[in-house]
């Protein structure tokens, strides 16, 4: 699939991180693709305003995916139909990775990792019932050491899977240890299609550092990017060989403003000045004065005391 060779910078998919707000911030700092927090596949047939907000964005947000869960190969393929009628993304990814308990206890995310059987019907449906690439998230396998991924992604590319992204961890791992690169390396080497490499990325030299030891041809980056959307950027100018600077303070404060405004041009004042809270305590982490910024922060009602709070950053730093 030509986008996960043309943009081979990902920001990954977030369940209560990255909506289509965070993922428009992460757009305009560099981010190639990006992929929505994940939908349940069952919850969509209810409808739900809930479940159908998870599926709105921006048209910046493209190349923009949605990603499904579930265990179900009819209701996926009739979910993955709804979303490509409904939503018009670029590709539709199946979450075969979620360790969370919630999601494997109704055998969904890395759970599929345990039946290749069901693993495999799931992803012929959802690809029979669309045109719009469908692509495929694992983890590692379900226990450690018991490695799956090169077998599964196999599967996948014979259903017909446009690009598989790699996790290399097993479920039973949660985020523990340390991602397996070597693991990238051997589904890239396993398949043809395009293979994102994910996991513990945390500077931009880490992200090179995938690249070259994987040779995947993209990378997707997470937990890196909380109050950091400016990740994206700094790897980009590595890719070209240019010194990544970090944002100056100025810049900073901007794309925190702005992150706000968006917020509350999206989901309107109330939600924003509570959401947007998380978002502002992961920017300060590490600014002198933190721990006073946070205070001031969760004691603020109202938008216009965040956008001062964050503002008078300058004055601190300065
Ligand atoms: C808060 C949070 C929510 C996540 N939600 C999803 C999700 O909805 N779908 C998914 O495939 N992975 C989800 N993940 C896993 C990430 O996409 C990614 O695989 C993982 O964080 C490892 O990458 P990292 O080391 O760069 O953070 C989530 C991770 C975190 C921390």
């Amino acid at each position: 699939m030509d986008i996960f060779k043309k943009n081979s910078l990902v920001l990954a998919p977030m369940a209560g991180v990255a909506d289509t707000v965070f993922r428009q911030v992460c757009k305009s700092s560099g981010a190639g693709i990006v992929v929505s927090e994940m939908v349940s596949a069952e919850g969509i047939k209810y409808k739900s305003s809930n479940t159908l907000d998870l599926l709105s964005f921006d048209e910046s947000e493209r190349p923009f995916g949605v990603q499904l869960f579930g265990a179900d190969p009819s209701s996926l393929g009739d979910a993955a139909k709804f979303v490509q009628d409904y939503a018009q993304p670029d590709f539709i990814d199946l979450n075969a990775g979620c360790p969370v308990q919630k999601v494997v206890k109704k055998n969904g995310g890395s759970a599929l990792l345990r039946d290749k059987v069901l693993f495999e019907k799931i992803l012929t449906a959802m690809v029979k019932a669309v045109s719009t690439p469908v692509t495929v998230k694992i983890r590692s396998g379900w226990v450690k050491d018991e490695w799956v991924d090169v077998e599964f992604a196999k599967i996948a590319q014979g259903c017909g899977v446009r690009a598989i992204t790699l996790h290399p961890r097993s479920r039973s791992m949660g985020f523990s240890g340390k991602a397996l690169w070597q693991r990238i390396a051997e589904v890239k080497q396993a398949v043809s299609v395009p293979v994102i490499g994910n996991g513990d990325i945390c500077t931009a030299d880490d992200a090179l550092q995938m690249l070259r030891v994987c040779g995947c041809d993209a990378i997707m980056i997470g937990r890196a990017t909380y109050g950091n959307p400016w990740i994206f950027s700094e790897v980009k100018a590595a890719l070209c060989g240019q010194p990544s600077e970090p944002p100056s303070v100025a810049e900073k404060t901007a794309t925190i403003v702005n992150h706000i405004n968006l917020y509350v041009e999206t989901h309107g004042e109330d939600r924003a000045s509570k959401e947007m809270k998380k978002h502002l305590a992961w920017y300060f982490k590490g600014v002198p004065g933190a721990a006073l910024f946070r205070d001031r922060i969760f004691r603020s009602e109202k938008i216009e005391h965040l956008i001062e709070t964050v503002n008078s950053i300058n004055t601190v730093k300065g």
